[in-house]
């Protein structure tokens, strides 16, 4: 393995070859991520086919040419849940080193070395590991990727900084997440929609509007921050901004770390 963790950072053997990175302190919200896996027991095959179908074929057409890079060498998914992801990475390019992370570590012990299986891949290193406080030394990682979990995750400025001080130079972040729309009824309805889905659960997802991820980008001062929306084979880029007026619309968070 080449990917070097902080010197002293605390090491966990796991069960199914996960290593648990989280750090001694976690916040209610990261524990009960977890909670959910103790009762949650639903099929992974079934649930990539029909909850996962559409960004496993966005990452086949579109995410991978960018986050996968002729120089890639090393791989991170935070926030992986099925680590579906980094299956399709490893699958692609079985030369790099790939990290499947999730601040859950049940989840990964119990579903998302299945979705390894069922994919025919050997994943480098499965681990828990909290987006907001990286267990990795500064400059390891070529390619750091997280899909629509940015919005559950409490401080994303800190988030953003964390993966710039682990990414090397030349490395990339691309993030996907959803902007939830602008106008003010259908802003409030996607709160509550929101709101209702965590609360059974003690977790909260945050809606985050276009113009609010753009606040979020700069007050991270990491440099060279982009925020666009999506294109789909259907609709482009400017088509995707009118709709976001009244529904939530797919958009992407990426940065190179300057060399
Ligand atoms: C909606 S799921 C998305 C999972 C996956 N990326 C996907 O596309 O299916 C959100 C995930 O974020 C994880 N998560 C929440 N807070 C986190 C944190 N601070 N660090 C790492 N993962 C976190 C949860 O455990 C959960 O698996």
């Amino acid at each position: 393995m080449t990917v070097a963790l902080k010197p002293g950072w605390p090491q966990r053997q796991g069960r199914n070859g996960v290593i648990d990175l989280l750090p001694a302190v976690l916040d209610e919200e990261k524990i009960n991520e977890n909670k959910i896996h103790e009762t949650v027991n639903d099929s992974v095959s079934r649930d990539l086919l029909t909850k996962k179908r559409f960004y496993i074929d966005r990452f086949e057409k579109r995410w991978r040419k960018v986050i996968l890079q002729k120089n890639t060498k090393s791989f991170l998914e935070l926030a992986g849940g099925l680590c579906y992801i980094s299956a399709l990475a490893k699958l692609h390019r079985p030369d790099i080193e790939v990290w499947a992370s999730d601040v859950a570590p049940l989840y990964l012990e119990n579903k998302s070395v299945v979705t390894a299986q069922l994919f025919g891949v050997s994943i480098d290193q499965f681990a828990a590991v909290d987006a907001e406080n990286l267990p990795f030394a500064d400059n390891q990682l070529d390619a750091v990727f997280i899909a629509h979990s940015i919005h559950h995750i409490g401080n994303i400025e800190r988030m953003l900084q964390e993966v710039h001080r682990v990414l090397r130079p030349g490395g990339r972040f691309l993030g996907i997440d959803i902007a939830a729309p602008s106008n003010k009824r259908a802003f409030d309805k996607d709160l509550k929609d929101r709101a209702e889905r965590g609360d059974e659960h003690g977790i909260h997802e945050k809606s985050i509007t276009f113009a609010g991820w753009k606040e979020i980008a700069v007050n991270s001062g990491v440099p060279g921050m982009k925020v666009g929306y999506e294109n789909t084979p259907t609709w482009g880029a400017s088509v995707r901004r009118l709709q976001n007026v009244h529904k939530r619309r797919e958009i992407s968070i990426r940065f190179d770390k300057a060399v």
